[in-house]
């Protein structure tokens, strides 16, 4: 408040001397009064000093308090002006005897104390000035540490909230790491499983196929002398019998081969050396030369040679010869279109080869189906085969580090597809 302002003081002051003293001494004070006017209002007991605090609130400067007044004694006085007007600054007036207790007064939150009849106006006016500077200044700096006090709790409540929130995310966050170790397990232990198992199946297979070889050929030569030497002589229904035995040992001894090459995939491959695609299906189609001709098919390669790739090449012919092979068989009345194509996607490090027929296609639903062993479509009244063919495929493909899929419609004819990853163009041409 600067010292040019007008000043209101509150006076609760019984001995009316003392006062007129005091407004006395007031209106001769010299310093800072140029422009400042001083307004006393005087109150001769405590009760009527807070009423007139109280009833005109904010319109006092400063409180000057008697201790000794008729309704009220020493620092009680004080304390209970303190409880109802906190925010005044507060100068207590004493009498030489009470210098101690006006000492207590200030430690309890007095601004000052001052001996009556030992100060003249001067240093009673700056006395004054002051105290009301600082109690402004002290509830200024009260203010702002509220306001701190008040930030730091809101700061601190929003802080907790946060780290409530981090701890559900994290038990959220455990919860699902668990999870996923646990899955992650359980796919081990499965995938061992089936590594087991695929090895033991792989077992059978080859075990199976070899030790089925030796009675299978003893029952097809017998067959043979059976029939060389009885056919037309034990009746037409005999012959019947001995071609339908013929014709099971002939697909006995297919499936053996099938299932022979099958479980020779992994146990019996070739190391990996640069083999050329082109090379293999034109030893396929060779290979095929009876069937592409029987069914009247034609088969498309594309204008650019097929690119060389890292693998096996007798399990690349196998591979190509299942599928060029099911694309003649499966036809449909329409003489059959096989066309052999292959994609290197940019930036994809695989080469996408496809053989598409115009055959008679099949139901998507068993699309991942036809890929497993002995799983067929049709009867072998329908179309000849033992049912190992795409499963061999797939093996092989594997093997190669690909993989292979079907898409297909009824009626339509059916895309094989399988990926063979490419050998880098600084290491060979494409
Ligand atoms: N190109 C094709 N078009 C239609 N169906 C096919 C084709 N290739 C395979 N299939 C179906 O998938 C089954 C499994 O094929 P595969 O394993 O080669 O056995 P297989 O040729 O000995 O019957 C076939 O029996 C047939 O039903
Ligand atoms: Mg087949």
């Amino acid at each position: 408040m600067p010292f040019s302002q007008p000043l209101h003081v509150l006076l609760i002051e019984d001995n009316l001397s003392d006062a007129e003293l005091i407004r006395e001494l007031l209106s001769e004070a010299t310093v800072d009064t140029k422009s400042a006017q001083i307004y006393i209002e005087q109150e001769e007991t405590l009760l009527g000093g807070v009423r007139r605090y109280s009833e005109n609130e904010g319109m006092f400067d400063i409180i000057l308090l008697d201790l000794a007044l008729p309704d009220s004694q020493g620092l009680e006085t004080f304390t209970k002006l303190m409880e109802r007007a906190s925010y005044i600054p507060i100068i207590v007036l004493t009498g030489l005897d009470d210098v101690d207790l006006a000492v207590e007064t200030v430690r309890r939150g007095a601004q000052d104390y001052l001996v009556k009849g030992h100060h003249d106006g001067d240093t009673l006016l700056r006395a004054i000035r002051y105290a009301v500077e600082r109690k402004q200044a002290q509830e200024a700096l009260k203010r702002a540490h509220d306001e701190l006090e008040q930030k730091v709790q809101e700061r601190t409540h929003e802080l907790q909230e946060e780290i409530e929130e981090h701890k559900v995310t994290e038990g959220e966050l455990r919860a699902t790491t668990d999870d996923l170790q646990e899955l992650t397990e359980e796919l081990r232990e499965k995938a061992e499983e089936l590594i087991r198992s695929n090895k033991e199946l792989e077992q059978f297979a080859y075990i199976a196929s070899h030790d089925l070889q030796e009675p299978l050929r003893t029952v097809t030569s017998s067959l043979g002398l059976l029939e060389s030497r009885y056919k037309g002589k034990l009746g037409e229904e005999a012959d019947t019998f001995i071609g339908y035995a013929v014709d099971g040992a002939k697909h006995m001894h297919q499936l053996i081969r099938d299932l022979l090459a099958y479980s020779r995939v992994t146990s019996r491959g070739e190391a990996f050396k640069p083999v050329h695609c082109e090379g293999v299906v034109h030893h396929v189609i060779d290979n095929l030369k009876v069937a592409i001709e029987e069914g009247g098919a034609t088969i498309t390669l594309p204008k650019q040679p097929l690119p060389m790739v890292m693998g096996d090449k007798m399990q690349l012919i196998q591979l190509f010869q299942n599928l060029i092979g099911n694309a003649i068989k499966f036809r449909s009345k329409r003489p059959p279109e096989v066309q052999i194509s292959v994609e290197r996607a940019a930036g994809c490090n695989e080469y996408l080869f496809s053989v598409r027929d115009n055959g008679i296609g099949m139901d998507m639903q068993y699309a991942d189906k036809v890929f497993t062993l002995f799983q067929r479509l049709h009867t072998l009244e329908q179309y000849s085969g033992t049912g190992v063919g795409l499963a061999l495929c797939k093996k092989i493909v594997e093997r190669h580090g690909g993989e292979i899929w079907v898409e297909s419609e009824l009626g339509k004819g059916s895309t094989f597809y399988f990926t063979i990853p490419h050998i880098g163009r600084s290491e060979l041409p494409v």
